[in-house]
Order: structure tokens, then sequence, then C-alpha cells
């Protein structure tokens, strides 16, 4: 007899980023720009604390919702950062961020339900949604003269009877789009006058081009007891890909049922890499991430310079997270122009279409990794794009 597996999971397949790093990901001639990561290992004072708590023997369960002391060093955070109390019950740690995002997409989805997209974004989002029941409907920026814009007269035509939620990401991936005070305002107005939850993706707070410590947070905007869901991670400013660990910020309320989520989702997030967690936030991981910006800044306008004055090129300045999205001329299909890229220039960029509808001229490269590398990297592709042929 065959087993019946259900259809959405036969149908699943990796989204067109992953397709196309997997026909590289082994050769080492690849300068890989195709995944949100840099090219150095994480810090050393964090994986010295990882050490530490292995040989203290902290390899037990944790609560479910995170070691306490993680949760309340989140808390501080948010107070340094942002200058808001978050009360540290509202704060779960239940392993990735990724995860943390499933968590809240169970929390208000449900079978029939919508949620709302701001699009270009991360491919992920949509399988997260999609498994919990829902329908994805995207809604574009609008691209700006100097930077990528929210429309809300977009976001107010794309409301159904069954939307439930709005998906957010800011400093978002791929586009470098940051919400400003205005769009927070006009986009929390909107939410709250269609009674929709929001899913604020922040995982890229820390990583803004702007003398402030922060992108703008919807947490310093909204209420405790409103349908936030604000998401968090060590994987981008503090360099921890690997580590898999970030956080969810909830209603008070929830408390109960996310102990119960993150049990038996995950149990808990793995003992000794909370440790280093805490580590990043109570020790160096100020300098780390004035570092690391310090980094981008100097890559971005590499990026810029030697991509954002080509003739086949319109590229926006990202204003945060560390993408650059071009959309480039004579592009017709971007996964085909990622596959030949990759092999006659042995450079590995996402293709636009695994970010939405109608981005198939457009590629992401991360630009976190050594200005060496990247430069390399962007004269690859200069020069192929010199060439006509792809
Ligand atoms: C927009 C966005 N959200 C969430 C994540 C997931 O982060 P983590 O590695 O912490 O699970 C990523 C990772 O690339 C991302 O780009």
């Amino acid at each position: 007899m065959q087993p019946s597996f259900r259809p959405d999971i036969l149908r699943l397949r990796p989204s067109p980023l992953a397709e196309i790093a997997a026909l590289g990901r082994d050769d080492p001639e690849v300068l890989a720009l195709w995944f949100g990561e840099g090219d150095e290992p994480t810090a050393a004072f964090i994986r010295e604390a990882a050490k530490r708590a292995l040989d203290a023997g902290r390899t037990f369960y944790t609560p479910p919702r995170g070691l306490p002391e993680l949760r309340r060093a989140i808390a501080q955070s948010y107070r340094t950062t942002h200058g808001i109390a978050i009360d540290p019950e509202r704060i779960t740690v239940p392993g990735s961020s990724m995860l943390a995002l499933h968590i809240a997409c169970r929390t208000v989805l449900a079978p029939g339900d919508e949620l709302l997209v701001l699009a270009p974004f991360w491919p992920n989002l949509r399988f997260a949604a999609e498994l919990a029941g829902a329908r994805v409907r995207e809604v574009p920026l609008r691209r700006g003269e100097t930077r990528w814009e929210l429309d809300v007269e977009a976001l107010a035509r794309a409301v159904t009877p069954h939307t439930r939620a709005l998906y957010v990401n800011s400093p978002a991936n791929p586009s470098g789009w940051v919400m400003n005070a205005a769009e927070r305002e006009a986009l929390l107005d909107f939410c709250r006058s269609h009674r929709l939850a929001v899913l604020a993706d922040e995982v890229y707070e820390r990583v803004v081009f702007s003398d402030e410590p922060a992108a703008p947070s919807l947490l310093a905007a909204m209420e405790e007891e409103e349908p936030l869901f604000a998401v968090g991670g060590f994987s981008k400013a503090w360099a921890m890909t690997g580590w898999r660990v970030g956080w969810l910020v909830h209603p008070p309320e929830l408390a109960p049922a996310m102990a119960v989520l993150a049990e038996v989702h995950n149990t808990s997030a793995t003992s000794f890499v909370q440790y280093a967690a805490l580590a990043a936030l109570e020790e160096e991981g100020e300098t780390f991430i004035a570092r690391l910006r310090a980094r981008l800044v100097h890559n971005r306008a590499l990026v810029m310079e030697l991509l954002g004055d080509h003739p086949r090129v319109e590229l926006l300045s990202p204003e945060g997270a560390f993408y650059a999205f071009p959309r480039i001329a004579g592009i017709r299909d971007s996964v085909a122009f990622c596959r030949l890229l990759l092999r006659r220039s042995k450079v590995g960029l996402a293709p636009g279409s695994a970010f939405g509808r109608g981005f198939h001229d457009y590629v992401r490269l991360c630009f976190a990794l050594s200005p060496e590398r990247l430069r390399e990297a962007l004269l690859r592709l200069r020069s192929a794009l010199d060439d006509r042929r792809p």
C-alpha cells in the first residue's frame, strides 16, 4: 500500500537560491555571495564562552523558553539599544530565529488565512506561513529615487476578509530597506485598522548604516498586549549563523503557550550555545558589532563603486542588512543567469526570482565577506556583465 503523504509536503521544493547554491557549494574556486553570512568564524570570545560552558558540564536540557539569565540579557539589550523596557516574561528563546518565526506563524495563522508580505522577501518565510496552512500575498515595496519605500495603498488593495497578519522585515533581506519612523506609523495604522497581527522580523536590527545603534523596532511603537511578534537573533550582528540561536518577543498572555510551543518544537535551545549567546550580549559584543558595521560600510561603498555605475545595473544603496539587490538589464531569467555566472565566472549569487514575483531580472549578493574576496567577486561580475552573453 502507498503511504499517504500530505500533498503540500510532497510539493515542497528547495527555493531557487538553494538550487543554485547546491550546484557550486563544494567548489573551492567559487566566491560565494549567495548566503546571508560573512566568511569569518564567530568571534573568539563567544567561542571561548561555549567551550567554558561545555567544560563546566552545561550539557543538560534548559528551561524550554531559554535560560532566565539569557532572557534577562536580551531584555537589557532592548533597554540599551532602543530605550524600551521589555519584560523578560515576553521573551522566548526556542532555538534559531527561523524556529521563532515558525512558532510565530503557527500562533497567528490558521489554514485558509492570508499573510501579507512586503516583497521582495526572504523565501523561507513563505514556507513557514504555508506550512501553517496560510497563503502568502506579496505586496511590493516601491522603488523610490534613492530608497525602497512602503506603499500603503498597495497594502490596502491586498487586504481581504481572510487577511490575518502582516510580515515585515526591516532592515530587509534582500532589498536593504529600513522602515523609517513615518513608515512605521503608517504601517501600524494600517495593521490596527484592519486588526492584523504583526510579524516583525528584526534579525538585522543592529545592522544599519546610520548613527543609530539599531533600526526602529516595532516593539518601541506598540503596546505589550497588541498582537506583535518581534523576532531577533544572534546570527547576523554577532556572526553566529551556525549556532542556531534567536528569540521571539510576544504578548505576555502567550507565555504559557510559548513554553509548550518551545518545548514541542525543540525541547530547549542548545544549552552551551545559550551561554555563548549570553557572552555575545554581556562581553565584547558591542565592540564586535561596531567593527562589523565599519566593515559593512566599507563593503557597501565597494559594491556601489564597482557595480552601482555599471550601465546594465540599477541599484539602490542599502540602508541596512548586508545585501545588494541590483536589477540587471537584459536578464530574462535570474536562475539561468546565476547558473551561467557560477559556471563561467565562479561567482555565486542568489537569483532574484527567489524573493518574490516580478524580480526575475534581479540578483542578490551578500557583501558581508572580506573586502578582498568581495572586490574579486565584483570584478568577475562586472566583466560578466560587460560580456553580454549571460
Ligand atoms: C530576514 C531573515 N529572517 C530570519 C533569518 C533566520 O535567521 P537565523 O539564522 O537566526 O535563523 C534570516 C536568515 O538569513 C533572514 O534573512
